[in-house]
């Protein structure tokens, strides 16, 4: 880790506080601080209790679990013996009673629309399920889904969780580099893609990024590809089948998996802080309690609900937000497709306006852009639909959140800043919408049944409103399991700062009132435009570069962003530096990881700084990047020079 505690010195004061809008209390499903408190006492007395209740509450289970928790630190199983099926529990149970209600209400961003009520969807998953099967797919085996956010990604998750199948998103703006990375340490057997999808106006190449990486993908069998852009599908070899086809014919009904509880739902690939991604993995019973539970309380979801979470489902927040939480509620989830600002600046506010949607959960730095778009365009708009606001992916300042509150909320709308992982699979740390106070920036309280504490590195509890590490103390139904085929890299990452508590990586303070104030990650893992990336993938891109030698990056503080990656190259012997190579390498960038990872700035140093035993000095480069004096010992630098001249290269 990067940081020590001492560090993390907290500059954010901040006192206003806004209780919940009483009409949205009086109909809320928590309704006050004591019906919070009651839960939350409930939950500590007795988590095995608390937790086995909302477990049978939550899910249909097919066999009853016989142990709520078998917790031997630090792997954790929950609601041992009992059998579910994910997809079930997201159709099959609201099959009775909302056959015809939207499922899901989905927007291209050209425009096009789609409606699949409850009835459909469940067809739609069943037919691909068995189509699925007749490619060969079991129980246990990993299929990649590389698409667009259309309903198609729903579609592919369910059917995978109805066969027992294991997917694996793979977000639609990674490179066919990260993709195939991903898909070989999942042993993919299947990948479902699209032949594009519709981002700015322009067709992102999903497929034949899928076609570039084949070659190197050897667990792959099958690639299955929706039409998305074009009418005309051209499949370029035998493990190429049209999705239409392969559905056509197969039988609509398709009997669930009966999977145990412990069975793997999903593998999600995500930034720590070595150049190769973590395959985190979920599991289905405990994933699926949390994130059922948490949508209805933390979105306060109502069966009239038109609910619009934005993420991508190539993220976390896309599968527990978008597609499973309120699915296993019977919501209806709204999926766009496109960019907010396409093919004008209000996208985002005339989809509100058509739809009537009623909750809105998006990202710090979508509404800091909107903020600086200008209030006229969400005025030009009826938002008079919304009911609730989400924030989640990164802290949120004061400045935007009064802007959320004031001028998308119209000051009716409670804000729900929304603390969570793809490691915890849930929300962890958020108001109750009809019964927490919220005050700008602070994502409150964690909610009933999550101990979270904030602690140095040795353990001891850090006075209030002083910096500390952010750790999870105890278990909770939807942690993730392990990192898949790296079982030590999980008790290394997550469980060796403290024994047998969860590390989040992610430093806080809480105020007198034992309000959370998330300070941001304390490892090397930036969170850049709402999307986590770790600085040293973006350095093992730059050195693969042939004129690289070697290169450090590091996050700077952005307005819009919230982070902007700064790099620091070295060149080889014999190369200079140019204006045409910074573009060069940040193209390189783009191509290896995603135009997501591309460097923001790139400086090319003589050498980069470093402690006497080889180390790169990452805060004294933070520093730089940020254009400030450096407060770090510098005793330690290998050469006194080399900062002098970082210094210089500014311009
Ligand atoms: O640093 C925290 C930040 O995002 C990290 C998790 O990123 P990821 O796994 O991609 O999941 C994002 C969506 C859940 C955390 O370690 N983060 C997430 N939500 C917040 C946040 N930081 C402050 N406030 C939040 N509400």
């Amino acid at each position: 880790m990067a940081e020590t505690q001492q560090e993390i010195v907290s500059v954010l004061t901040e006192a206003r506080v806004f209780p919940p809008p009483q009409a949205f209390s009086q109909r809320a499903h928590l309704k006050s601080m004591a019906d919070y408190q009651r839960l939350w006492d409930e939950a500590a007395r007795d988590p095995e209790k608390y937790w086995g209740d909302r477990a049978r509450e939550e899910l249909y289970w097919k066999e009853p679990f016989r142990t709520v928790l078998d917790w031997k630190p630090p792997h954790a199983k929950w609601f041992v013996e009992g059998r579910t099926n994910l997809a079930y529990n997201c159709l099959d149970r609201h099959l009775a009673t909302r056959r015809d209600k939207p499922a899901i209400l989905f927007e291209g961003e050209p425009m096009d629309r789609r409606k699949l009520t409850y009835g459909e969807l469940a067809v739609e998953v069943n037919r691909l399920a068995n189509g699925l099967k007749s490619l060969g797919v079991e129980k246990g085996d990993r299929v990649g889904i590389y698409l667009p956010m259309v309903p198609e990604a729903a579609v592919a998750m369910l059917a995978c969780a109805r066969i027992g199948a294991v997917h694996s998103v793979v977000f639609g703006g990674f490179s066919a580099e990260a993709l195939q990375e991903r898909m070989n340490d999942a042993g993919a057997k299947v990948v479902l893609t699209a032949d594009g999808g519709w981002r700015k106006g322009a067709v992102v190449p999903l497929l034949k990024n899928v076609e570039a990486a084949l070659p190197n993908m050897p667990s792959v069998e099958k690639v299955v590809v929706a039409r998305r852009t074009g009418d005309a599908l051209s499949l370029s070899g035998p493990k190429l089948v049209a999705w239409d086809v392969l559905v056509k014919g197969q039988s609509d009904v398709c009997e669930p998996e009966w999977v145990e509880s412990e069975h793997p739902l999903f593998i999600l690939y995500t930034s720590g802080s070595t150049g190769k991604p973590k395959g985190v993995l979920h599991t289905t019973g405990g994933y699926a309690v949390n994130a059922s539970l948490t949508t209805r309380w933390v979105f306060d979801l109502r069966e009239d609900d038109v609910y619009w979470c934005t993420a991508d489902v190539g993220w976390v927040t896309g599968h527990s937000y978008v597609v499973y939480g309120p699915l296993m509620n019977g919501a209806t989830t709204l999926i766009y497709e496109g960019a907010p600002t396409h093919p004008a600046a209000d996208r985002f506010w005339d989809i509100i306006e058509r739809y009537k949607a009623t909750i809105l959960y998006t990202a710090p730095t979508a509404i800091r852009a909107f903020m600086r778009l200008g209030d006229e365009h969400p005025r030009k708009h009826d938002l008079s639909s919304l009911r609730l606001l989400g924030s989640v992916g990164e802290p949120i300042n004061p400045e935007a959140w009064m802007w959320y509150r004031d001028v998308i909320g119209q000051g009716r709308c409670p804000v729900v800043d929304t603390w969570w992982q793809t490691e915890t699979g849930s929300i962890m740390i958020s108001p109750l919408p009809g019964a927490t106070p919220t005050k700008p920036g602070s994502a409150t309280l964690p909610l009933p049944g999550i101990h979270a504490e904030i602690l140095d590195r040795q353990g001891n509890p850090v006075p209030k409103g002083q910096g500390g590490l952010l750790f999870v103390t105890r278990p909770w139904p939807s942690m993730l399991r392990t990192v898949y085929g790296d079982p030590e890299r999980y008790v290394r990452t997550y469980f060796s700062e403290l024994p047998g508590k969860y590390f989040t990586g992610d430093g806080a303070r809480t105020d007198t009132d034992g309000y959370f104030w998330l300070m941001g990650r304390v490892d090397d893992v930036v969170n850049v435009a709402g999307h986590r990336l770790g600085t040293a993938e973006v350095e093992s891109a730059l050195v693969a570069h042939t004129r690289v030698s070697e290169a450090a990056v590091v996050g700077r503080p952005d307005d819009l962003k919230g982070t902007a990656l700064v790099a620091f190259v070295t060149l080889k012997q014999g190369h200079a530096p140019s204006a045409e190579l910074k573009k060069e390498l940040a193209q390189h960038v783009a191509k290896e990881i995603g135009a997501i990872a591309r460097p923001d700035e790139i400086r090319f140093a003589e050498a980069l700084p470093k402690t006497r035993s080889g180390k790169i000095m990452r805060r004294l480069l933070r520093d730089v990047a940020a254009g400030k004096q450096s407060s770090q010992d510098t005793t330690t630098l290998e050469d006194l020079n080399v900062l002098a001249a970082l210094r210089q290269n500014d311009e």
